[in-house]
């Protein structure tokens, strides 16, 4: 191409000044201009668009797992199945961006580390959101928002309503796989516990897929969604482990010890359950 070659000559607009332009849009200056380092280390830019990289692809899960919970708890199955898949995409997304925060070292992460005082991840409103909304429903990990009237209102009704799970088994109930009557009138601010009545009714999906295809289909794209979770938490968990050890976290947890923790969370029990009585 030449290098005189110019792109206004077949069309392209060039004049902005009255017009709406890609950065108009975007709202790129506030968005660029959010970027805000501590300290002079090279590497905390990395620090900080990893982490706003990250509160965006979340922004995006939790509009996408609530319309996703609507949709089913409105019997409209297909479009949820459509939102779930972007969901584990996103997912996938934010597994791969670890990769490039691994290539901050210790000694890189040291230089600025005690810029960041108390805050955390562990912080995070729209994390406890994700949370939340799929039923690892803790109470006690308000707390932190507890200064934040408007994100302490979010979270409660979060809490107040029931979980993506929840509305799945109400689903699979009105479409004839009755489940048990407790964990129907469920306390939804709880967190969803193993019930073996709501195994068994999986089970009935799971030997039969062909004449329960739509439950079959959902069930499975939980288990991915969560497939992709899971894999979230542990390559946080590692990388924590590669840039700090065992130290405690700016958060004041244990660190690497609360994160193992916390791989030990079941979003769906009965649906990892299954696999092993078939
Ligand atoms: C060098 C990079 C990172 C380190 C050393 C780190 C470290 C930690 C530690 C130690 C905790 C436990 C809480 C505490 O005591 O602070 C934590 C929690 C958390 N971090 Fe990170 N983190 C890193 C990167 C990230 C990134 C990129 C994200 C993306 C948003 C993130 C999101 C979270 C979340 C959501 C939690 C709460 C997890 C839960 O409660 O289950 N972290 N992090």
């Amino acid at each position: 191409m030449s290098s005189n070659y110019d792109p206004a000559s077949e069309g392209a607009e060039t004049e902005f000044a009255r017009k709406m332009s890609y950065g108009d849009y975007l709202h790129l200056d506030a968005l660029l201009g959010a970027q805000h380092p501590l300290s002079d280390s090279h590497d905390e830019m990395l620090f900080i668009i990893q982490h706003q990289t990250s509160e965006l692809w979340m922004r995006l899960a939790i509009h996408e797992l609530r319309a996703a919970r609507h949709a089913i708890a409105s019997d409209e199955v297909p479009p949820a199945m459509k939102m779930l898949a972007r969901v584990s995409r996103i997912f996938e997304q934010l597994n791969n961006a670890w990769d490039v925060l691994r290539t901050m070292t210790p000694s890189e992460y040291t230089r600025f580390r005690s810029r960041l005082g108390q805050s955390s991840g562990f912080q995070s409103f729209q994390y406890r959101q994700i949370e939340y909304l799929l039923g690892n429903r803790n109470e006690a990990m308000l707390k932190p928002h507890a200064h934040d009237a408007e994100v302490m209102t979010l979270l409660e009704a979060e809490l107040a309503t029931p979980s993506l799970y929840d509305e799945v088994l109400r689903l699979a109930d009105r479409k004839g796989l009755a489940m048990p009557a407790v964990v129907l009138s469920r306390d939804v601010r709880e967190t969803h516990r193993f019930d073996e009545g709501v195994l068994q009714a999986w089970r009935r999906v799971y030997e039969a897929p062909e004449p329960n295809w739509m439950l079959y289909e959902l069930a499975e794209k939980l288990v991915d969604f969560e497939d992709y979770f899971r894999r979230w938490r542990f390559n946080h968990v590692t990388t924590v482990e590669r840039v700090i050890g065992f130290k405690r976290g700016t958060g004041g947890t244990g660190g690497v010890s609360y994160l193992k923790r916390m791989l030990e969370v079941e979003l769906f029990p009965e649906l990892w359950r299954v696999r092993t009585i078939l």
